[in-house]
């Protein structure tokens, strides 16, 4: 995994979403919540979209994880 950036309009890079998405993060909502990516123009959002799948993917879920934003 590099360190792209996804949202150039908010400079939000792919390191920063997993790590959202690793903090609980759960949906495209929850990433624009706690990162800003796809709050402006909207053009990353099919791939923060992405993003949210293929952890949900490789996630082992974990009933004890809370958000913490
Ligand atoms: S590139 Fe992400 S909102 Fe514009």
């Amino acid at each position: 995994m590099g360190d792209r950036l996804v949202c150039i309009c908010n400079m939000v890079s792919e390191k920063e979403i997993v790590a959202a998405l690793k903090k609980g993060a759960v949906s495209t909502e929850d990433i624009q919540y706690a990162t800003r990516a796809g709050t402006s123009c909207g053009k990353c959002l099919m791939t923060i979209d992405q993003l949210v799948q293929e952890h949900e993917v490789n996630a082992v879920p974990d009933p004890q994880q809370k958000l913490k934003f």
